[in-house]
């Protein structure tokens, strides 16, 4: 049910979009009194009070290159681009950052915006002349956009990239410490898998983009986090909930933990390995279910990551390894994991990836 809820929320928001693209359109090509201007002007009002009837007050944002409606980031399909990139271009020639509607809109109301909006356009500062224009208003607030400096954007990257090292380094301090059979707890990873969730969600584009990162050295290291973050942005997909994704990012950080048992020079090896070689490299699935049932305190998030270990090169159709005497169903975070770890092999430019 919450599910549906969702589903027909963003999708009144993907119209609402659309809607206010085609007004803000037509609007500099007809004057307010148009046949097409009013009806647009209605299509936004069916929606807009729809929606102010499901949350009380509706308020859709700008934040850098995303709309958001009551903080829920607008996703959209790729044949609604024109109409999102063209509000967004409106919004900043204006300075707009947000239109709230406070309770259901009238008709003045809509019309008031839009004739301050036609009017405006020509303005040296198109956003007080909008919001002058708008005194009377009742049911419609604005607010001003944020400016995102080139400095801000420098920012926010020096700071999604800081983590995603410290994530590495987490990452190659938890696995030798493992290693050497020491006694770790999965929980510890919590709150530093908990942050990376916070910036999939919140900055998915540059936290991706760090999973191009490949280090030969740290080869495991940076794959571990990279298919965490991979799994994470495909379970957000799934509509998994926070708690989730934080189990889910938990359990594809460890999943290759069996390959600590596996030499250096062999998982390490530039070149084609042997039989032999490969039969070992095979075990790491079995070898990762004993590494992660060593772990202090076994719960249920411990089980799911010894499931995930042992079962994520086993492909969905069984045909991969370990095999098995009798079939099973490959779990569903196994599933994720398995094609987060194939993308981020496929992305590689490792040799291991063949
Ligand atoms: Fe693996
Ligand atoms: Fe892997």
């Amino acid at each position: 049910m919450e599910h549906k809820v969702c589903i027909d929320f963003n999708s009144k928001a993907t119209a609402l979009i659309n809607k206010l693209a085609v007004l803000f359109r037509t609007v500099q090509l007809y004057d307010i009194h148009n046949v097409a201007v009013i009806s647009s002007i209605k299509n936004i009002m069916a929606i807009t009070n729809e929606l102010v009837e499901m949350e009380n007050e509706v308020e859709l944002e700008l934040r850098g290159d995303y709309f958001y409606l009551n903080d829920n980031r607008i996703n959209y399909s790729i044949k609604f681009l024109a109409n999102f990139d063209n509000l967004t271009k409106e919004f900043r020639k204006l300075e707009l950052g947000s239109i709230t509607f406070l309770k259901k809109v009238s008709v003045a109301d809509m019309k008031q915006l839009t004739e301050s909006i036609t009017s405006s356009y020509s303005s040296e500062d198109p956003y007080n002349s909008i919001v002058e224009k708008m005194t009377s208003t009742e049911s419609i607030m604005l607010g001003k956009i944020m400016e995102f400096t080139e400095d801000d954007s420098l920012d926010i990257r020096e700071t999604v990239k800081k983590k995603y090292f410290s994530a590495v380094s987490f990452t190659r301090g938890i696995m030798n410490q493992i290693k050497s059979s020491e006694k770790v707890n999965l929980k510890k990873s919590k709150r530093m898998v908990a942050s990376l969730v916070e910036h999939v969600i919140e900055e998915e584009q540059l936290i991706l983009g760090m999973t191009a990162i490949k280090d030969f050295d740290e080869y495991t290291f940076h794959h571990s986090v990279n298919v965490s973050i991979l799994s994470i942005a495909l379970g957000q997909r799934l509509g998994f909930s926070k708690k989730t994704l934080v189990d889910l990012g938990i359990v594809a950080l460890f999943h290759d933990i069996g390959k600590m048992n596996v030499p250096g020079e062999i998982l390490n090896k530039p070149f084609h390995l042997t039989n032999d070689e490969w039969k070992i490299m095979h075990m790491h699935p079995v070898w990762g279910i004993r590494s992660v049932l060593k772990m202090r305190g076994l719960d249920d998030l411990t089980i799911q990551a010894a499931i995930t270990a042992f079962e994520h090169h086993m492909n969905y159709d069984l045909r991969g390894y370990p095999k098995m005497r009798n079939p099973i169903h490959q779990d569903l975070f196994s599933r994720i994991v398995s094609i987060s770890d194939h993308f981020d092999a496929m992305t590689s430019s490792r040799v291991y990836s063949r």
